[in-house]
């Protein structure tokens, strides 16, 4: 019998709770200290706005792929591969909610901390 982890339920739990949490933590969640560097850098935002770009982010574009990190790509990138997703893949995003969503994954670009 090798699959001996099936009859301990609470072995396999833990290891995909393991997992699940990996994931979640993959994509930042921004800090006040976030926010004070990104002024540093010269661009406009507050805690507040990242939040909510994060939220913006997490609700819109995990439906069709996996979330890209936002460190992924280069902050001037961003900008062009959002358009992309609007003006090719039809992805219904407002103007304001763009800026925000923007702000959220440009900002990521300017953290010391890449967890
Ligand atoms: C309706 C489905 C759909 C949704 C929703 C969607 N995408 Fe995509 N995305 C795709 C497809 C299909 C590809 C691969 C084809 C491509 O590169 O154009 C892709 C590719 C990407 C890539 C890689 C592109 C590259 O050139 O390397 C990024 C980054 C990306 N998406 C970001 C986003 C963001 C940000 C959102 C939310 C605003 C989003 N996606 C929402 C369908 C979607």
């Amino acid at each position: 019998m090798p699959y001996h982890f099936l009859r301990h339920p609470g072995v396999l739990w833990l290891v995909l709770s393991a997992i699940l949490i990996g994931c979640a933590s993959a994509l930042y969640s921004p800090t006040q200290d976030d926010a004070e560097k990104a002024k540093q850098a010269g661009m406009t935002t507050s805690l507040p706005r990242l939040r909510q770009g994060r939220d913006l982010y997490v609700r819109t574009c995990a439906g069709c792929h996996t979330l890209p990190r936002p460190e992924q790509y280069a902050p001037r990138r961003w900008p062009g591969l959002l358009h992309e997703m609007i003006r090719e893949q039809d992805v219904e995003l407002g103007r304001r909610d763009s800026t925000l969503m923007l702000e959220y994954l440009q900002v990521a670009g300017v953290r010391s901390d890449t967890s």
